[in-house]
């Protein structure tokens, strides 16, 4: 049934979840006891969740693992992670263990600058704008200084304002391209109030520079919004061993999984098809870290895509070299993280994960997640390059088409033993079923 409705968000809880069990619903009452099933029975939890957004009916939980062994820069680390892929932590933690006995990985942050922008029109003399810009550029960081005061104690702040001529683009286009540093913060509310004090101030005083005609004086501010491309937040992430030490498979030599998994990366870097699914196995390891601490991973998502494209062509995020008989496969990719402010001091399990990898800073936080990343991808180029991706994937798929078929506990453990030496697939682990529930 299709149906409108006015004033919404404005009925309480209870009354907005009548409305739409009795409108959607064939069973009102069954689908309010599985709405009912997913609320906290903490009162306090449950309203922290019903206001982290609006017209809230219920939780939506996805699992929280945890990937143990991460030996980051020396360090070791117990990751978690809020995914609901099966198999993703699992390879995680098997790529851990597998470079934590060869070093482990390295992480380094190269650069932490983060840009907004506050785009507007201006149709006048190109000249008198850029004086007037050198004119005010001191100002609009000074009357700005009630937001980054705090910011600035701390070292952080604004780190240059550009005025940007777009008029190649859009007749009359132009920006204030701003950069900022915000240290811990992923800086988001910051970045946005800072704009909009500059297009503040940059609008009124306009109207009080004389060389400005009256026409010129008319500046059209659009909109202030900051920038989710990060190219200059940046950090990498490494691996490296002889080749000798790479493989643990009979099956196949470590040369030749050391050649397969270059060419694998090679193959990504120059195909498009095949970069995106390369990359989506390296964002299964960042999303679900990102997520896990309270990151936005919209912002992280769009970011790193488009910079997987910023040479023209969308390509593979890590790359892999083997030279003088050394294997090496990195990345660099932007990720802006917060380990302050957003959800990190609100959520509770946002908050335990955050102490779960020692209190990082953004810089240490950037590192993890380029890593989970990395070994994900490692992960998933190591099975693809030899024994195929299926066997795993369909090993750990087991478990949710059990759960599909309401397997109990005995029938899971009879056939997770059975399936150990038989090949998963959907309709074999039906019949299993079956056959088990006729005997
Ligand atoms: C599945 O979620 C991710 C993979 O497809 C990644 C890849 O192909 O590299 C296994």
């Amino acid at each position: 049934m299709c149906a409108s409705i006015s004033g919404f968000s404005k009925l309480s809880k209870s009354k907005k979840i009548d409305w739409i069990v009795e409108t959607y619903f064939s069973n009102a009452e069954d689908a309010k006891r599985i709405l009912k099933q997913y609320w906290n029975t903490n009162e306090k939890i449950q309203q922290l969740h019903d206001e982290f957004t609006e017209n809230t009916i219920t939780n939506y939980y996805l699992p929280l693992g945890v990937a143990p062994n991460f030996l980051i820069n020396g360090k070791l680390y117990t990751i978690p992670m809020a995914i609901e892929e099966s198999s993703v932590v699992a390879a995680a933690s098997k790529a851990a263990k597998f470079w934590m006995d060869r070093g482990g990985f390295k992480a380094e942050v190269i650069s932490t600058t983060k840009i907004g922008q506050v785009h507007f029109m201006y149709y006048g003399n190109p000249e008198t704008l850029k004086n007037y810009f050198n004119h005010i550029k001191s100002q609009l960081i000074e009357d700005a200084k009630p937001i980054t005061k705090n910011m600035e104690k701390r070292g952080g702040g604004i780190l240059d304002i550009e005025l940007r001529d777009k008029t190649k683009d859009i007749k009359g286009y132009y920006q204030l391209h701003a950069s900022f540093e915000t240290l811990d913060a992923m800086g988001a509310n910051f970045i946005n109030s800072c704009l909009e004090q500059f297009a503040k101030t940059f609008k009124t005083e306009a109207l009080n520079f004389n060389a400005f005609s009256a026409e010129e004086k008319i500046i059209q501010i659009v909109m202030s919004i900051l920038s989710n491309y990060v190219p200059e937040c940046l950090v990498r992430a490494e691996v490296s061993c002889k080749i000798e030490d790479l493989s643990e498979d009979k099956n196949i030599s470590a040369e030749e999984f050391a050649t397969k998994f270059v060419q694998a990366v090679k193959i990504a870097e120059v195909e498009p098809y095949r970069a995106v699914t390369h990359n989506k196995g390296i964002m299964n390891g960042i999303d679900a870290v990102v997520l896990a601490t309270g990151n936005d991973f919209r912002a992280v998502e769009a970011c790193v895509h488009a910079y997987a494209s910023r040479k023209g062509t969308y390509s593979s995020l890590s790359h892999a070299k083997i030279e003088d008989g050394i294997f090496t496969f990195w990345m660099e990719i932007p990720l802006a993280l917060g380990t302050v402010g957003g959800l990190t001091g609100l959520h509770p399990l946002v908050k335990l994960s955050l102490e779960l990898l020692h209190h990082p800073t953004a810089k240490e936080l950037m590192q993890i997640v380029a890593v989970a990343g990395l070994a994900q991808n490692f992960a998933a180029l190591r099975s693809l390059t030899t024994t195929g991706i299926q066997q795993g994937h369909m090993k750990m798929h087991l478990m949710n088409i059990l759960n599909l078929f309401d397997a109990t506990d005995i029938e899971k453990e009879i056939l997770t033993e059975y399936f150990k030496v038989n090949t998963v697939t959907h309709s074999a682990v039906v019949e299993a079923i079956e056959n088990l529930r006729i005997k």
